[in-house]
């Protein structure tokens, strides 16, 4: 019998379509799982669709795959990737791929491409995109790894993958733990987009006062223009939604206490350690954090508040959206810098411009907007802020007033709109000519003697503020 040219391990629904997407696509492949009944499943259900090598023991499995094999392993990140790969590494031999489309942390990554390229296998860690729906019809994948790998493996990869204008949301990402560092953040930025999407909804049904279906609405118009993505689509869909049992809005039955499996922590974690500001995805992980504290919302409901006035002005709506563009925009320029920093860190030598390029389709965050992402990173591939490229510094210029109304309108009513503020924050931060870190320097050297530069000239100082004040060399 043929052998498969690639192999799925793991065939929990996501490790179920990538194996049927890469069937579909004319490639024979193994497939396998800890308990075979849904090998079995899979294959009785799904077999019409192409080629599959159902294998019942790993040795099975590991013997039905061409070399050099390609084995994807599809299983919850953290112990049960070690456990997979302990499991298959002695079966293979030099040369060999393990690839994880799991989201593990980059640094785990890592670790594991170091021990097994030690044993001449490689270790791709690819960040896949898209939940179910893309793993099945094509999501954004983004593949760390060796370059030798990739050869064996792109082709493959990029066939399975989202297309947008016949280009495949697939490229080799860097060495070792660059393509989960890549995806880790692709989640940051999908944590910042959902928190916007959210608070501007709670603007427009609480200061607004305008209805979960109204503000579908809403959402399918901007759809239509420059905000046009995947997460606004599912947003107005959403909204729209009818409960079937209380035939109230389906968001009002909703307990109002968002989960986090932890990718948008880690990229916060991460971007502590590089020194990079991302206030508008920390913004987002704590946002469903205070959510999350039930005991401590129930105790601060009755703070005193400002009176909740109707914000009657037609065109409120219009200035949410250029708060939110505004915003979003913001999001993306810290998660760029913060890839440009782990690349600089690690030594990957990222691309943005080609990772704007593979998320524009398959994946969560898909825009149209990764569009002129793209077009600014060809413009100056090396900028250091996406704020500046000229399309995005002139939408931002044009939607500032209307950001400011909207950021102080929150503030007035006691709408907490925590993702819209700090982006304006980092905005004006970014702009201003001097910031009152001047002052911090001034007191870091007053308790601690922590010393400070000065602006007109080299060195370092410090001020005898204890004795005569005068001024020293440090
Ligand atoms: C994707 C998503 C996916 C992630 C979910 C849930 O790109 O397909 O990012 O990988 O697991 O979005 O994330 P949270 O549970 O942390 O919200």
């Amino acid at each position: 019998m043929d052998k498969a040219r690639i192999g799925v391990t793991g065939l929990a629904v996501m490790g179920r379509n990538l194996a049927r997407n890469l069937a579909r696509h004319g490639h024979p492949v193994a497939v396998h799982n800890r308990t075979s009944a849904r090998t079995k499943a899979l294959v009785e259900e799904f077999g019409h669709e192409g080629t599959f090598l159902p294998a019942e023991t790993p040795a099975g499995f590991v013997a039905s795959l061409e070399r050099p094999r390609r084995l994807v392993i599809m299983v919850k990140a953290g112990a049960p990737t070690d456990a997979v790969i302990e499991e298959f590494a002695p079966l293979l031999e030099p040369g060999d791929m393990i690839v994880d489309g799991g989201n593990a942390h980059f640094a785990d990554t890592r670790r594991r491409e170091a021990s097994l390229r030690e044993r001449g296998i490689h270790f791709v860690g690819a960040g896949i995109s898209g939940g179910e729906e893309g793993a099945l019809h094509g999501p954004s994948i983004m593949p760390g790894g060796s370059a030798e790998s990739y050869e064996a493996l792109g082709p493959l990869l990029e066939d399975i993958s989202a297309k947008v204008d016949g280009t495949p949301c697939c490229a080799h990402v860097g060495p070792d733990g660059a393509g989960h560092f890549v995806k880790m953040v692709h989640n940051g930025i999908e944590y910042s987009d959902m928190q916007l999407i959210a608070e501007s909804y709670d603007l427009l049904r609480y200061a607004a006062d305008l209805t979960p279906a109204e503000i579908a609405e809403v959402f399918r118009t901007w759809n239509t223009g420059r905000l046009e993505s995947y997460l606004i689509e599912i947003t107005a869909e959403v909204l729209a939604h009818t409960d079937a049992v209380t035939g109230r809005p389906f968001v009002d039955v909703v307990l109002d206490q968002a989960e986090q499996k932890g990718t948008g922590r880690w990229t916060v974690q991460t971007a502590l350690d590089l020194g990079v500001p991302v206030g508008g995805i920390a913004e987002a992980v704590f946002a469903r954090s205070v959510s999350g504290h039930a005991a401590l919302r129930d105790a601060s409901r009755n703070l005193p508040g400002p009176p909740r006035v109707r914000v009657a002005d037609p065109s409120f709506a219009d200035a949410v959206e250029k708060a939110l563009y505004a915003s979003k925009i913001v999001a993306y320029a810290q998660g760029f810098h913060e890839i440009q920093a782990g690349s600089a860190e690690y030594g990957w030598d990222i691309d943005s411009g080609a990772m704007a390029t593979i998320w524009r389709g398959g994946c969560i965050i898909r825009a149209r907007f990764l569009d002129r992402i793209r077009a600014a990173y060809a413009a100056d591939p090396h900028t250091p802020t996406l704020l500046t490229d000229d399309h995005f510094s002139e939408a931002v210029g044009d939607a500032q007033g209307a950001w400011r109304d909207v950021v102080a309108t929150a503030a007035r009513l006691g709408i907490p709109a925590p993702g819209f503020s700090t982006a304006l924050a980092y905005y004006d931060s970014l702009r201003a000519v001097r910031l009152p870190a001047a002052l911090t320097q001034g007191q870091r050297d007053y308790f601690g003697a922590h010393t400070y530069r000065r602006v007109d000239r080299d060195g370092s100082y410090h001020t005898l503020w204890g004795g005569d004040r005068r001024e020293v060399d440090a």
